[in-house]
């Protein structure tokens, strides 16, 4: 939500752009080689923005999925990844942040044609994001240390130590939302820990994979370290959680899924880590900059269309502040511009997809059925005819078990609720299956800080939200998951510890 607004202006089509989209898209990565799917199936991306279609690329299932886990094996047992040095392992990730940054454009314009966000945002936030991520975890490639331990056994002498290696073949299944920001939330540190990886990309957003998939030879990264199956969840994502010679599976997506995966991982006890929905709460007290926290609440939800894990969902305004804080909470609301994300002046795209459309007004009927009043918002604007757009909407008369307040909507939907005090507000925002975040909104820091004690969230923002950085942990709370992602603490999910004794004779 770029302030001051610009005029409406389509930038020229990135160079690369229109060829990969009209061909290359129908192959993708298995040990170095681009191949069609076995069974010669492809499926369809399209472009929320004109509901046409974009690309198509291999619909691939269980034989791709063996292929190219069987490459992963290979890469990872016998192929020159194992031999690389940790500094050539860091240098090969670094060199792949610079391949990205230098197609930058053509990453920023795939991801927007794709998925419908804002160039404006594709550019600001997530090409350089996925940039800064690689060369993160670049540095951790040689860093990745075990330790002495010193062990206590009566009348020996020993040497204990630890190594931290690598876990082995990785299957990595990520979702729309972010897509290539996904893919490096899952690679850098995976890569940088020596694993190799099988990668499948949301079925709604495979291009910015594919193309990345491109850049990893000149990077440096030998054939079959990182493979790319395109295809849906059901078929080419279920063979990749239940194969037998994957040693963990990674996912971020929804709740239900996350709860299938954990099931077909059972089957050989791979590890697993989940990062999924959310609900969380954002709390604003009277005493707050309420300036900047009804403009935070309304990013905290509106950002990516709400398609977030961690959107500000449940907006909680402490009563006394609530007729200061709606006023200009909804007048930001209406004033955000939809339109198409290729157009430099859009604030806000499109739905990735119809089916996320229904779902979305879905909830939005299910609001207003149940007594939920819009008080900005609350259905498809009327400007624009073609494409998956819905209304920044602001639920007020939200009652205690509607739908809208308990399930996780993914849309630019708010459901705003009056409380009391920090007791209450506190319950209240605890009040939910999941956990990953929440925020709070005040210039007592010592109140702040102690409610942040008490919120059951994996991410607490204090005066700001939806703020990352490769090096801050990130991941959830109850149903929300497990496992962080970025940061030293994501080293856990990619490594495991091997004690190593060595007998010194006697004292
Ligand atoms: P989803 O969980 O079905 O899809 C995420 C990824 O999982 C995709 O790559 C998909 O192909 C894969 N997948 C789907 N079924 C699978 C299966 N049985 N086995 C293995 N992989 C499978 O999410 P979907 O249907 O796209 O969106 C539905 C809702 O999920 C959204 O409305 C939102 O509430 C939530 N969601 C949460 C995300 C997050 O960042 N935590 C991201 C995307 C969706
Ligand atoms: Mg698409």
């Amino acid at each position: 939500m770029a302030q001051p607004r610009v005029q409406s202006e389509y930038p020229a089509v990135a160079p690369g752009v229109r060829d990969f989209i009209g061909g290359r898209t129908r192959k993708m990565l298995i040990d170095g080689k681009w191949v069609e799917a076995a069974s010669g199936k492809t499926l369809t991306s399209y472009d929320p923005a004109t509901e046409e279609p974009l690309a198509e690329v291999p619909a691939g299932e269980k034989e791709d999925i063996d292929r190219a886990v069987k490459a992963a094996r290979k890469a990872f047992e016998t192929g020159p990844w194992r031999r690389m040095t940790a500094s050539e392992r860091g240098r090969a990730i670094w060199k792949l942040a610079d391949l990205v940054e230098r197609h930058g454009e053509e990453f920023a314009q795939l991801e927007t044609l794709d998925n419908g966000k804002p160039l404006a945002v594709s550019r600001a936030a997530d090409v350089p994001l996925v940039v800064d991520h690689f060369r993160y975890y670049a540095g951790w490639a040689t860093k990745v240390e075990g330790e002495t331990i010193p062990v206590s056994i009566p009348g020996q002498q020993m040497l204990t130590y630890t190594l931290r290696e690598p876990v082995g073949v990785v299957g990595q299944i990520i979702p729309w939302n972010f897509p290539l920001l996904m893919a490096a939330w899952k690679l850098g540190v995976a890569l940088a820990c020596g694993n190799t990886v099988v990668l499948k990309p949301a079925e709604q957003t495979p291009l910015s994979a594919l193309r990345l998939g491109e850049l990893l030879d000149e990077a440096g990264i030998p054939p079959g370290v990182v493979n790319i199956v395109t295809g849906y969840g059901e078929t080419a994502g279920a063979a990749l959680a239940e194969h037998p010679d994957v040693d963990k599976i990674a996912f971020t997506g929804s709740t239900e899924v996350g709860k299938i995966i954990m099931r077909a991982a059972s089957g050989n006890l791979k590890r697993v880590s989940l990062e999924l929905g959310g609900k969380s709460p954002n709390i604003i007290f009277a005493d707050a900059d309420l300036d900047s926290a009804a403009i935070g609440a309304a990013n905290a939800i509106f950002f990516n269309h709400g398609q977030c894990c961690c959107a500000g969902s449940r907006l909680y305004i402490e009563a006394k502040a609530y007729d200061t804080v709606m006023p200009k909470l909804v007048e930001y609301s209406e004033k955000i511009k939809l339109g198409p994300g290729m157009d430099l002046a859009t604030e806000m795209g499109p739905l990735v997809s119809s089916e996320q459309y229904q779902r979305v007004t879905g909830f939005l009927d299910s609001g207003k059925k149940g007594g939920g009043k819009a008080a900005s918002g609350g259905g498809r604007p009327k400007s624009l005819a073609k494409g998956y757009f819905v209304e920044p909407t602001v639920f007020t008369d939200v009652k205690a078990d509607a739908k809208i307040l308990r399930e996780e909507i993914f849309g630019p939907v708010v459901c705003t609720i009056p409380f009391k005090n920090v007791d209450e507000v506190a319950k209240a925002g605890n009040d939910t299956t999941y956990g990953l975040a929440a925020a709070v909104w005040t210039k007592d820091i010592a109140k702040a800080n102690r409610l942040a004690q008490t919120l059951k969230a994996g991410t607490v923002w204090i005066n700001c939200y939806n703020v990352f950085d490769a090096a801050a942990p990130f991941g959830g709370y109850k149903q929300s998951g497990f496992g962080r992602e970025m940061g030293k603490a994501a080293l856990e999910l990619y490594t495991q510890i091997k004690t190593v004794w060595t007998n010194l004779g006697p004292h």
